[in-house]
C-alpha cells in the first residue's frame, strides 16, 4: 500500500500525543470493524480550542489522521472544529489509500464527540449545531471511498 509522505511524517512522528490533565472535554470513538481506539483532549476558552491531544490505539492511518486533526484544531473556533471533515483531514495529509478512508472518521468522530460532550456540560447541543454529530452515528461504511 501507498503512503504520502505527509501521511508517513505524521505517522512516525505523530504530533500532539498525550492527554490533557485539566481538559474541558474529551471524546471516545472505536472503529466496530477494527477495533481500533481513540481518544481525544480538547482545552477549551473563550470557544477557542487553545490545545488538543490524543491518544490512538489503532493502525497508522489512524494515528497520521489523528495528528494531523489536533494540527487543524488547535487555535480554531468551536463552529470551525465542527466543520472539520475526514475528508479535509486525508486532503491535508495528501490523500490515503481507499482502504483507509475509515480510519481518518475516527479522528473526525473523536472530536465531535469531545465538542458534543462540551456543548452537554455547558447548556447543551445548541439545535442548530446537532448536524454535526451526526457523523458519531455513522461507521465506517458511510465514508468508505468505494
Ligand atoms: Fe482501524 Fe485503521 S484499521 S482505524
Amino acid at each position: 500500500m501507498k503512503y504520502s509522505d505527509k501521511v508517513m511524517d505524521h505517522f512516525m512522528h505523530p504530533r500532539n500525543v498525550g492527554e490533557i490533565e485539566d481538559a474541558s472535554a474529551t471524546g471516545t470513538v472505536g472503529n466496530a470493524k477494527c477495533g481500533d481506539i481513540m481518544k481525544v483532549y480538547l482545552k477549551i476558552e473563550n470557544d477557542v480550542i487553545v490545545d488538543a491531544k490524543f491518544k490512538t490505539f489503532g493502525c497508522g492511518s489512524a494515528i497520521a489522521t489523528s495528528s494531523m486533526a489536533t494540527e487543524m484544531i488547535i487555535g480554531k473556533s468551536i463552529d470551525d472544529a465542527l466543520n472539520l471533515t475526514n475528508k479535509a483531514v486525508a486532503e491535508a495529509l495528501d490523500g490515503l489509500p481507499p482502504v483507509k478512508m475509515h480510519c481518518s472518521l475516527l479522528a473526525e468522530q473523536a472530536v465531535k464527540a469531545a465538542l458534543k460532550e462540551f456543548y452537554e456540560e455547558n447548556g447543551g447541543i445548541p439545535e442548530d449545531k446537532k448536524k454535526y454529530f451526526e457523523v458519531l452515528d455513522e461507521d465506517e461504511h458511510a465514508h468508505d471511498a468505494e
